[in-house]
């Protein structure tokens, strides 16, 4: 395995109240005193109603903290329980997941994510895009497509790819213990940064997460897939031992 930087985000989603600060500061005690030992970046994402929080409580700070969505619209509008990209950044979120796909079930359409990203980038935040197939769509053949059109339609090649990271999430391995298998993983990683080099003539390396029932067992699978820059974690990042027990099976 080769010594670059792999990321490690937890995708909390709909869990947590202030009582899970704990999670939080374990797990940045554990990035804390681990930080010569593996290179890792470690990213939180929670909810809206803690984020504040979380930025204000947790002292030195070794992980960094970001929100799972918002509206399309920068600023303020009249957009009753939305929240925007601004209201985000000003509460103390770094990174932004977009296009998940809970979202996308939701009706959020590739377009619609584009606006997102675009006011996402409009404040400095670091983007977290999520792409990936249903079963039918694997099962007939069309996940190399499907990913291509969702690449596509969202990201334009004047956005700042530096603020941008890919996450391939496999809709039916999310929440169901089923895994890509290795070799084909690896294949749809190489042709997602092959995409993103054609958007991005200049980009000498993309970066590709994987996410979909990663765990503390099946992590070690992914080593060997060294074009893997690191992995978002739905359910397992809900329990510090956990995540923690996937990043150093990670590297065992
Ligand atoms: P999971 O979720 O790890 O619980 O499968 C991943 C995600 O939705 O980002």
């Amino acid at each position: 395995m080769t010594n670059k930087l792999r990321y490690f985000i937890g995708n909390w989603k709909m869990f947590g109240d202030i009582g899970s600060f704990r999670i939080i500061n374990k797990i940045n005690q554990f990035s804390r005193k681990s930080r010569n030992k593996f290179n890792k970046k470690i990213i939180l994402c929670v909810p809206n109603t803690l984020i504040l929080f979380i930025r204000k409580k947790l002292k030195s700070k070794s992980i960094s903290l970001g929100v799972q969505n918002c509206h399309h619209h920068k600023g303020y509008g009249p957009f009753t329980g939305s929240v925007s990209s601004s209201m985000l950044k000003k509460s103390g979120a770094e990174f932004i997941i977009l296009g998940h796909s809970e979202n996308r079930s939701e009706g959020e359409t590739n377009h619609l994510i584009k606006k997102k990203i675009q006011a996402a980038l409009s404040e400095e935040l670091n983007i977290i895009f999520c792409i990936g197939e249903t079963l039918k769509e694997k099962n007939s053949g069309k996940t190399s497509f499907i990913l291509k059109k969702q690449i596509r339609s969202s990201i334009q090649k004047d956005f700042n790819i530096n603020k941008i990271i890919f996450a391939y999430e496999p809709i039916w391995s999310i929440g169901t213990n089923q895994i890509p298998k290795v070799d084909e993983l690896s294949k749809i990683i190489r042709s997602i940064k092959n995409e993103i080099k054609i958007i991005f003539k200049r980009v000498k390396s993309p970066r590709v997460l994987y996410g979909g029932s990663v765990n503390d067992k099946n992590i070690r699978s992914f080593s060997s897939i060294s074009d893997i820059d690191g992995f978002l974690i739905g359910g397992a990042s809900q329990s510090s031992k956990k995540f923690i027990d996937i990043v150093k099976n990670y590297y065992k």
